[in-house]
């Protein structure tokens, strides 16, 4: 949800500005801009379009110097314009500013700059009036002869006022012409790192930015503001008092965010899952007391023996992993799970016991809604959890505990390796809670041995990418996919159906089986394919006769299933996907990885943008 990358130091900013971007192009790609500060003056190149759009701006007319700040945007207020892409400046042209998070009272700003001062804006942000404003208290207050000193005092001066009049949310860089090897930031809800490298600092909204220069970082809080010069840097609180920050060390490298030899990063990433699935379970399994060890939760085990109710909150895939963990938690520990959007459960009055345990679950660790849902409810005093895979993120570091999923940087804007870290995370506090209650041995010592088999029963789906892609190629002129499972792959078919609707821009919807004759069944037609998610389960029979009542009516069928589900539908479905067999608890994983193979090798048959799909962003730092 837009990306900022500053620099100040000793090399060429340009290509550094640049490299950043690219790497935060996930965050948002409708619009970049660069401003760099070329002696007396301010260098700004930006455009409507991609980075790809902006590199080849400044390779036709390079800019030049050695400190200066970038935005790769995602718009909320106006459109992707070449006006409204950042960096903006302040009244004076000498003041730039790139902003991620959105002003909301930027009109009444922007009418007292109007009468007061009579500004002229450019754009239609509400980013360009937060530069007018701090160009205007800084121009204010710094009058009489240039003295750097007091000229970059002045200017955090100016940008502290600023931000206490403003009500919103922010992750800001700024730079000013007069003021040499000098960038300014702040955040308020949108994240912002700070780089420390050797006679050179950063500035960025993920470290994934900055960590091919340095793996130093200081993660700043909401309300931080800081100046960064070449070798030093000042963070300060938005009252005033200085902060005291520590460096913590990046725990990737800048090898772990490349593609290597992948047409894309969501197939990279559909196929690392063996290896994330293995490195979200590692160290947290113990056979000897046949549960799951989450030293992170920060509870005692009277504290998980007490909990009697448990919510969990996220958005888009995300909050599928939830509906699994809620069949899970209820199936495994018998306490009564719900799943709430977050956007919702921040705004409503959801029921809460005494003894209820908050799970907010985030990839990202910075998604506006769910941040939101954690402190609303942290807010009313319950312990709230983060699973999280982003180690330093604000769900992270706000939570009261938490499990991190250790599935190593995702980029793609679809979410793949994340969902299936998730799932795996939720079997493991199924199974805690489980044994802490009236979970056997027994069945505790078959949940562990599903789990452990799964990495290689993973390879073996993995190895159906060249089946799947032609089934996927076969159905590439259907109008429309609907999805459809039972019990814990009914949150499969949802999540199925969005990986779908987000990379092929097909119409896709997931449902339970069983309300396909409620309704769904009216849009079955030849055009239309079906995929049923039907391992030879306990409720296989029931998913059996809902595919019987597609066949009917002459709807393709693609069966997700096991081997002794597919001699069975054998003359019945079109296509089969044939998963090894597994505990129902281990089954999510295994069918939706097909589905994100589906998905992805539709998408491409259809020529679209399979990690930029068009108009999202991976990280939403916005409500
Ligand atoms: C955005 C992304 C989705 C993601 C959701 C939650 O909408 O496009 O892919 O599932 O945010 O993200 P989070 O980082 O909180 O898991």
């Amino acid at each position: 949800m837009c990306g900022i990358v500053g620099y100040v130091g000793r090399a060429e900013a340009a290509p550094i500005l640049l490299d950043g971007l690219r790497r935060l192009e996930y965050r948002g790609y409708d619009s970049a801009g660069i401003a760099i500060v070329d002696g007396d003056h301010v260098e700004t190149r930006k455009c409507a379009g991609r980075i790809a759009d902006l590199s080849k701006l400044m390779a036709e007319n390079p800019a030049a110097g050695h400190y200066g700040i970038s935005h790769t945007r995602w718009a909320t207020h106006g459109k992707p314009t070449d006006q409204n892409a950042h960096p903006h400046f302040d009244e004076s042209g000498k003041l730039a500013l790139v902003h991620n998070g959105v002003i909301e009272n930027y009109q009444q700003i922007k009418e007292t700059l109007l009468q007061e001062h009579e500004h002229h804006f450019a754009s239609e942000t509400d980013s360009e009036v937060l530069a007018h404003l701090v160009g205007q208290i800084y121009d204010d207050s710094a009058v009489g002869v240039l003295d750097p000193r007091r000229h970059k005092s002045l200017l955090v001066e100016a940008l502290r006022t600023a931000l206490q009049q403003v009500i919103g949310t922010y992750g800001i860089a700024l730079c000013h012409s007069d003021i040499p090897d000098f960038i300014v930031g702040a955040r308020r809800g949108s994240p912002l790192v700070l780089g420390v490298g050797k006679d050179e600092n950063f500035l960025a909204s993920d470290v994934s930015a900055i960590v091919a220069y340095t793996r130093d970082a200081v993660y700043l809080n909401d309300f931080d503001l800081v100046a960064v010069e070449r070798d030093k840097f000042e963070i300060s609180s938005l009252g005033g008092e200085r902060g005291n920050h520590s460096i913590s060390k990046v725990e990737f490298t800048a090898e772990d965010i490349k593609k290597g030899d992948y047409p894309h990063y969501m197939l990279k990433e559909i196929f690392e899952q063996p290896g994330s699935v293995r490195d979200a379970m590692r160290g947290r399994l113990s056979l000897e007391e046949c549960t799951a060890k989450l030293g992170g939760l920060n509870m005692t085990a009277a504290q998980l023996r007490d909990v009697g109710r448990v919510v969990l909150t996220g958005c888009g895939t995300a909050l599928h992993a939830g509906m699994v963990g809620e069949y899970l938690i209820e199936q495994l520990a018998q306490i009564p799970t719900e799943v709430e959007f977050a956007s919702e459960f921040r705004h409503r009055n959801t029921p809460m016991t005494r003894d209820t345990l908050v799970f907010a679950i985030s990839q990202s660790g910075e998604t506006a809604d769910t941040l939101g849902a954690l402190r609303e409810s942290q807010r009313k005093g319950y312990r709230t959890l983060g699973i999280c895979n982003n180690v330093a993120s604000t769900i992270a570091r706000e939570s009261d505990g938490g499990v991190y999923m250790h599935a190593g940087p995702e980029i793609g804007v679809a979410a793949t390796k994340s969902f299936t870290s998730q799932v795996v995370i939720l079997n493991l506090i199924g199974l805690l809670l489980g044994r802490m209650r009236h979970l056997s041995t027994a069945e505790g010592t078959r949940l562990i041995e599903a789990l452990e088999s799964l990495p290689e029963k993973i390879e073996e789906v993995l190895k159906l990418s060249d089946t799947i892609k032609g089934i996927a190629t076969k159905y590439a002129e259907a109008t429309g996919i609907l999805f459809f499972g039972r019990q814990l792959n009914f949150p499969v078919a949802l999540e199925a159906a969005l990986k779908m609707k987000e990379i092929t821009y097909l119409y896709a919807e997931g449902h339970p089986s069983a309300e396909l004759k409620h309704g769904i069944i009216a849009l079955v037609k030849p055009e239309l394919p079906s995929v049923f998610i039907a391992p030879d389960d306990a409720v296989f029979s029931k998913n059996l006769n809902n595919i019987e009542q597609v066949r009917a009516r002459k709807g393709p069928i693609i069966a997700v299933t096991t081997e002794s589900g597919a001699v069975r539908l054998k003359g019945i479905a079109d296509d089969i996907i044939l998963v090894p067999d597994a505990h129902d608890i281990a089954m999510p994983i295994l069918t939706v990885i097909p589905l994100q193979l589906f998905a992805y090798h539709l998408a491409v048959a259809l020529g679209r943008d399979v990690d930029k799909p068009r108009n999202l962003a991976k990280s939403v730092t916005v409500e």
